[in-house]
């Protein structure tokens, strides 16, 4: 066997044993976890439920960095251009990676290509929720308040692209309405301006409302899945409401740069595995309404599936609703 290959050898098992090395010891420096709405509304805060059992079990501080703008695509862009190394991953969700490409002729990231996904953290059903003396008693009545031009209702979201967007242009399309819209860097803000009757309703993530809605500060129509939420019981579905067409839920997961190393991506996902597992972990997700994913639900390759069919399901929606950003 002659010297060269020898070498050869022994360098690759050198770089072999070191990419898992550093695997192994990661992480050993803080990591940051890319919020891409501002601090305080449903993605933040699922965010940092999340990075609180990480940072423990991983024993250095995952950060939240507020990154928003454009409906969560700018934080969502600062990821897709990120270091591959394990110390940038991102909460995204429903609308970073599912409605953006139908909403952004020049979006900058391919959700299926640009991404290592990590894990599917939080299904988010979806309320309809209004200032809370809005002139409407039930959801019959908020949606001929919505149809009557005169009313010039005002509706809040967290940008184009976003969750909050996506779910009430399905809304309205589906009822045939145009509203007057107040776009937020996040629902968190909004959620702020509907408490103060600034804006009349949004369509937002149960766990942006739970809080309000039942301490009356807002009022809930109808929450847009098949079951009432064990965390809201007295709000009605939109079955129940008379609007069985709208059913809606949101997601939250998380998401590396494309060619994360795959010992980091593994324990990054095999963490979020524990996480949802973690008793605290899931009590706080739980009370906050969302739907924790079972576990076939939270690998790498159920979220990347998601992703893809979440795409294919919105991209039609949003394009007949004609809301493209030109
Ligand atoms: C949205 O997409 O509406 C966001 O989740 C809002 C937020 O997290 O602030």
């Amino acid at each position: 066997m002659n010297r060269g290959f020898i070498r050869w050898a022994l360098a690759a098992v050198g770089m072999l044993t070191a990419a898992q090395s550093f695997g192994q010891n990661y992480p050993t420096r803080p990591v940051t976890i890319i919020v891409p709405f501002a601090a305080g509304g449903p993605t933040d805060v699922i965010a940092r439920i999340t990075g609180e059992y990480f940072s423990k079990a991983l024993g250095q501080q995952f950060v939240i960095e507020n990154v928003a703008g454009a409906g969560g695509t700018t934080g969502t862009t600062r990821l897709a251009q990120a270091k591959p190394d394990g110390y940038s991953i991102m909460m995204g969700h429903m609308g970073t990676h599912g409605a953006a490409p139908a909403l952004y002729a020049g979006l900058k990231y391919d959700p299926q290509k640009d991404f290592a996904p990590i894990g599917l953290v939080a299904g988010t059903p979806i309320l309809i929720v209004a200032k809370k003396d809005f002139p409407a008693a039930n959801l019959k009545e908020f949606v001929a308040k919505l149809k009557d031009p005169a009313a010039k209702i005002k509706q809040a979201h967290a940008g184009v692209g976003s969750v909050s967007f996506t779910t009430c242009t399905l809304l309205t399309s589906q009822l045939g309405v145009k509203n007057i819209v107040a776009a937020y860097r996040g629902t968190g803000p909004a959620l702020n301006d509907l408490v103060g009757g600034q804006v009349d309703y949004m369509c937002d993530q149960i766990v942006n409302v739970v809080e309000q809605v039942k301490g009356g500060s807002i009022r809930a129509y109808g929450i847009a899945t098949a079951e009432r939420s064990p965390a809201l019981p007295d709000v009605p579905t939109t079955k129940e409401g008379g609007l069985p067409e709208y059913q809606v839920s949101a997601w939250n997961a998380l998401f590396a740069p494309q060619g994360l190393p795959k010992e980091i991506h593994a324990k990054l996902a095999d963490t979020l595995v524990q996480a949802l597992e973690d008793p605290n972990t899931r009590k706080r997700l739980a009370e906050l309404g969302s739907v924790i994913p079972d576990k076939a639900g939270r690998s790498p390759e159920a979220l990347a599936a998601l992703v893809k069919s979440e795409v294919a399901r919105w991209t039609p929606i949003l394009k007949a609703a004609q809301t493209a950003v030109k």
